[in-house]
């Protein structure tokens, strides 16, 4: 017998960010009925982030398996973006525009070889340009950039008209929102069964995704077993203007890693600049410094030294929720029932087509689909650490 209960699903999301929502979207749309707890829904992480889909330009050492999980995703980013262009019927600023990520010192120049020879060594298309040649293709870089990196493969997106498009998306699709703070998990026989909220309200579902970003482990009820090891990362960003007169001032994004921290600028179709990022081990503190904006303009002015010129329109600072390797914790816990996509860290943005289809996957067959199993939460579950005797 079915019951149909505004307060019963198939699925509960809890966390309305973009990941949340882009999950709820594809499980919805494989007929799931589905449910999203957040009591903003199209908040979070992505009102911050400059939304770059930098899977080459962001290569570390060290994180080869999660390279291979964001390039998948950057080459689902153009039919995901027209489908849910469609979806909602808004535009997500999808822009297939490149990077440049330039050198200013000799330090900055060798760093800047050595991403270059792991990025070659991985298979990635990434050119070498003199000083000379950057200033060719961005003209308002600095007279004494000393080289860089032409990498036409990473894009853009802008984040809050993807947070705003999976929104609309979801609720076109027939997924129900609920908008306050899930405040506990709740469990039976040894599985999950729903959320109650800080209102009282106890939502039940056959399966629990757990998508708060870095606030994951902080849902009551998780058994220690299960929790998310996640951790906020601090990231404070601003937003220029750049006037009419002065377009195009930067054609592709521009980036750097200047006394040895990141800085970029991503130019909008639309005029707006977004200049980020701090990256601060600070908690949940979410305050924007003059520090943290003096840096920002200071490294972002080495760069592009016209962007003194420009209105500064808007500061904000964001969390990113970090794992212990950088990678996103995708699929089933040791608690039945209980999913996560989280720990998503400085790729959210570019693996949410990626995270939506896997989710769906996995919410739909009980199977996390291959290309994920390496993203697989219980790899950070004790028993897995134990070594045998
Ligand atoms: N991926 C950009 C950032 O996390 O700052």
């Amino acid at each position: 017998m079915h019951t149909h209960h505004a307060n019963t699903s198939d699925v509960a999301v809890v966390g309305g960010g973009i990941i949340g929502l882009v999950t709820a979207w594809r499980s919805a749309q494989r007929g799931l009925r589905t449910a999203v707890v957040d009591p903003q829904p199209g908040g979070g992480a992505a009102q911050v982030a400059a939304g770059m889909l930098a899977a080459v330009t962001e290569l570390h050492y060290g994180e080869q398996v999660l390279l291979g999980l964001n390039l998948e995703s950057a080459r689902r980013y153009p039919a995901f973006a027209a489908e849910l262009e469609e979806a909602s019927g808004q535009d997500l600023g999808y822009r297939a525009c490149g990077t440049l990520s330039v050198a200013l010192d000799l330090d900055d120049r060798a760093h800047l070889r050595e991403l270059h020879a792991l990025q070659l060594r991985s298979g990635l298309e990434s050119e070498w340009l003199t000083g000379r040649e950057c200033r060719r293709l961005e003209p308002m870089l600095a007279p004494g950039v000393r080289g860089g990196l032409r990498v036409d493969g990473d894009h853009q997106v802008d984040p809050r008209r993807l947070a705003k498009a999976l929104l609309i998306a979801c609720e076109r699709a027939g997924v129900t929102f609920h908008r306050g703070w899930a405040e506990r998990l709740t469990t039976e026989g040894g599985r999950a069964t729903g959320v109650v909220l800080a209102d009282g309200t106890a939502l039940t579902s056959g399966q629990v995704v757990l998508a708060a970003g870095s606030r994951s482990g902080q849902l009551a009820g998780l058994p220690d077993a299960v929790l998310p090891p996640v951790r906020p990362v601090k990231g404070q960003v601003l937003r220029l203007t750049v006037p009419r007169v002065y377009a195009p001032f930067l054609s592709r994004t521009v980036r750097a890693v200047v006394r040895g921290s990141h800085v970029y600028l991503v130019p909008r179709e639309n005029g707006e600049l977004v200049v980020g990022a701090t990256s601060e081990e600070l908690g949940w503190d979410t305050t924007v410094t003059a520090g943290g904006v003096y840096e920002l303009l200071r490294d972002a002015h080495d760069l592009v030294p016209g962007i003194t010129e420009l209105p500064l329109t808007e500061t904000c600072a964001g969390l990113r929720p970090a794992s212990p390797d950088n990678a996103p914790l995708l699929g089933p816990t040791a608690l039945p029932g209980l999913l996560l996509a989280t720990g998503h860290y400085r790729n959210g943005v570019l693996l949410t087509p990626m995270t939506g289809d896997v989710m769906a996957g996995l919410l739909t067959t009980g199977e996390l689909p291959a290309e994920a199993r390496a993203f697989s939460p219980l790899r950070f579950s004790p028993v897995r650490q134990e070594q045998p005797a």
